[in-house]
């Protein structure tokens, strides 16, 4: 008996809807994000966005949380919580929210996840940017990984593959953060299976059409430990180093896979793993 809720295309569909609006936010995000900005305007205009279209964040109250977006900087791996912090240039910083669209009495939701530096191309130190890039990466292999895998160990095994490379490449190797996981998705942000992003013992459950997941690794430059702030919410490294998270929310199909968060459905990001997504446009 699997409690992994599988569905529909057209609730795909619905689900992509949401993906889209999620995918409308970051774009505004990445936009408003430069120097002299506060986290707490930020928020703004994910509140904003999401109102345009109608839709509902899934963030905004969820287990009390106060805001529609979490905006971890620096040292702060996930949960951060926008205030009135002003972000500057080179600053590497985290945006994960979601939000939802309701059909016949039903939620279907989307979550996604970025990371940027803040002030442009070539601010922030060289390690801010291979971290940004080899997170970014290890998001990406681990979604074609779904596309041709039979389980969802494939996730953590390409995930620990990036690294693996990136610490030749580079000459330093990023911390996987075992504490949060991604999880499955539909009529709730969070639903099952749990998705780790680490090569873990025993059996994992086998990937099948129908499946939408959120997938969200977490790296650190230093070590893995961390600790959640008297706020409840702000997880930082206890070793102040840096943090980086990308999510996509993915949608297992019988002709292949959609990533429901991306504009373009994952074309670019899938295309150099060979993998050509679906598009349900
Ligand atoms: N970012 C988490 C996820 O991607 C959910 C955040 S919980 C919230 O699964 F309360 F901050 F919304
Ligand atoms: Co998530």
């Amino acid at each position: 008996m699997s409690r992994i809720q599988l569905k529909t295309r057209e609730q795909v569909r619905h689900m992509r809807r949401a993906g889209l609006v999620v995918a409308d936010i970051h774009a505004a995000l990445r936009e408003a994000a430069v120097p002299g900005v506060t986290t707490r305007a930020l928020d703004e205009v994910s509140a904003q966005v999401i109102s345009s279209h109608g839709a509902k964040s899934n963030f905004l109250g969820y287990y009390g949380y106060p805001a529609t977006v979490c905006i971890s900087v620096n040292d702060t791996v996930v949960h951060g919580i926008p205030d009135d912090r002003v972000l500057e240039a080179g600053d590497i910083v985290s945006f994960d929210c979601g939000a939802y669209l309701e059909v016949e009495g039903r939620q279907w939701h989307g979550d996604a996840a970025f990371t940027m530096i803040i002030g442009g191309d070539g601010a922030g130190t060289e390690r801010r940017r291979q971290l940004n890039a080899v997170t970014e990466e290890s998001m990406w292999a681990a979604l074609a990984a779904l596309a041709s895998a039979r389980r969802l160990s494939a996730v953590g095994e390409a995930v620990e593959e990036v690294v693996a490379e990136h610490a030749l490449r580079d000459g330093w190797e990023a911390g996987i953060i075992e504490d949060y996981t991604g999880h499955g998705i539909g009529t709730a942000m969070h639903q099952e299976p749990e998705i780790l992003n680490y090569r873990a013992r025993g059996i994992s459950p086998r990937l099948r059409p129908g499946m939408v997941l959120a997938v969200e690794p977490m790296l650190v430059t230093g070590d893995i430990e961390n600790v959640t702030l008297g706020d409840d919410w702000t997880v930082k490294t206890l070793d102040g180093g840096d943090a980086a998270h990308w999510e996509h929310t993915i949608a297992l199909l019988e002709d292949g896979v959609s990533v429901l968060t991306a504009a373009d459905s994952g074309v670019a990001g899938l295309a150099s793993y060979g993998v050509t997504p679906v598009s349900l446009d």
